[in-house]
């Protein structure tokens, strides 16, 4: 047998070892558009668990949108954006995108990306290549997203850059470590929402600390892009902050509700992304018909019927702060859309899942590496385009299995 049929043989092994751990993932196919009412396996299943905050996925006008955009420009790029697959539905989409940062960001530009996580690659390691090798320091929030590390990891290997972990609760650490740094690109990076515990960035304090120290703040903004801010432009508007240190990242496939990313940051610093951005230049360009459709979905977001949805979306927050506030599940303290309930173990957390399932819900068990180990949990989260009445039921069913499920906060 030879070495390399041995060492693919040994996926079957890490596989059994995942399964005995209760860590094993499973694909479920929908047959049904992404929204609050979801078909799985001949089943309509009621759906707490995407990230389609607003509920713009299944959304007419945005069907329309992209059909039109691929009438247009056809359904391929063709190329990566430097060869030939750069279209002026690109252009229009990022001279959008970066009109909803102009009152945060000095000079803006915006560079679109067909993924989050393609779109951190290329920030992180963008920042981290303007300074000598050896001369850069990343500091990067515990709970961070996989691609906000991943892009650390990348740009640490490419720069020999010196990485420091702080809590995003407790600054005083990340000042105090700063404090210390005499190297001369100093980065911060962290999630704006944080993803699984749905808790918000301290922005303007980060600000004030970057400030104090001449450190950029690179902010992933997934889960606030859409949802928070009067005009759903994200956590800048939401907390009215301006600085030419911020290096903004906003994704398009969750509030947003189609697909993509973007890096708006000062204009000097998106031209070096195009011109050194390996991430960027290296990858086929997003449909145009995609960003045609992202398009129409910022007309949304910034309008009348975007304000309306937010309401929606901080009406069934509240009714969740209300109602669950006498129930036992632990919960994290959150105002966005993200509403984890821990439970603990691995085992407790794929119980409830299942107690949920059977009960006509779709909300999974969220567990290691994804949230620190023991700290499994349920990840509810809300779209606009849940009643108050979905919302109740749910909370009730809760209440219901909650009896069912005994909390272990041993993995
Ligand atoms: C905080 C955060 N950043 C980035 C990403 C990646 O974005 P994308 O799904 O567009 O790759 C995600 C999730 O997908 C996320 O939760």
């Amino acid at each position: 047998m030879s070495q390399t049929f041995n060492a693919l043989q040994m996926a079957e092994d890490h596989i059994i070892d995942l399964d005995s751990k209760l860590l094993k993932r499973k694909l479920r196919s929908t047959k049904s558009a992404c929204d609050t009412k979801v078909t799985i396996d001949d089943r309509q299943l009621k759906a707490f668990c995407s990230n389609d905050y607003l509920g713009l996925a299944n959304h007419p006008s945005l069907v329309e949108a992209l059909a039109e955009g691929a009438q247009k420009y056809g359904v391929g790029s063709g190329a990566s954006h430097l060869i030939s697959g750069h279209s002026i539905a690109h252009d229009l989409l990022e001279k959008k995108l970066a009109s909803f940062q102009s009152q945060h960001i000095p000079n803006v530009r915006a560079l679109f990306f067909s993924t989050g996580y393609l779109a951190n690659m290329a920030a992180i390691t963008g920042l981290a290549r303007l300074a000598a090798s050896g001369d850069v320091s990343i500091y990067s929030a515990t709970l961070n997203h996989a691609s906000l590390i991943d892009g650390i990891r990348l740009a640490s290997a490419q720069t020999k850059a010196t990485v420091a972990i702080f809590d995003h609760q407790n600054l005083d650490a990340l000042d105090a470590m700063l404090d210390q740094d005499r190297r001369s690109l100093k980065m911060i990076v962290l999630d704006g929402v944080f993803s699984m515990d749905g808790d918000i960035a301290p922005v303007s304090k980060l600000i004030e600390i970057a400030n104090q120290h001449d450190a950029l703040l690179s902010i992933d903004d997934a889960h606030g892009f859409g949802a928070l801010g009067q005009h759903g432009h994200g956590i800048l508007e939401q907390f009215n902050v301006h600085s030419e240190r911020i290096i903004y990242i906003g994704t398009l496939g969750k509030a947003a509700g189609v697909s993509g990313a973007f890096v708006c940051a000062t204009a000097p610093f998106i031209e070096w992304l195009i011109q050194k951005g390996r991430p960027y230049i290296y990858s086929t360009a997003t449909p145009p018909a995609i960003a045609h459709t992202v398009l129409k979905s910022l007309e949304l977001i910034e309008g009348p019927e975007g304000i309306r949805r937010r309401q929606q979306l901080n009406q069934l927050i509240t009714v969740w702060h209300q109602e669950m506030h006498f129930s036992h599940w632990e919960k994290i303290p959150s105002c966005t859309a993200i509403q984890p309930i821990i439970l603990g173990s691995n085992a407790n957390a794929l119980a409830a899942a299942k107690l949920l399932d059977e009960a006509g819900y779709w909300i999974p068990a969220i567990r290691p590496p994804t949230v620190p180990v023991g700290s499994a949990r349920l990840r509810v989260t809300f779209s606009a385009n849940h009643r108050i009445e979905d919302l109740s039921e749910l909370i009730h069913t809760l209440n219901v299995i909650e009896q069912k499920v005994s909390k272990d906060s041993q993995s």
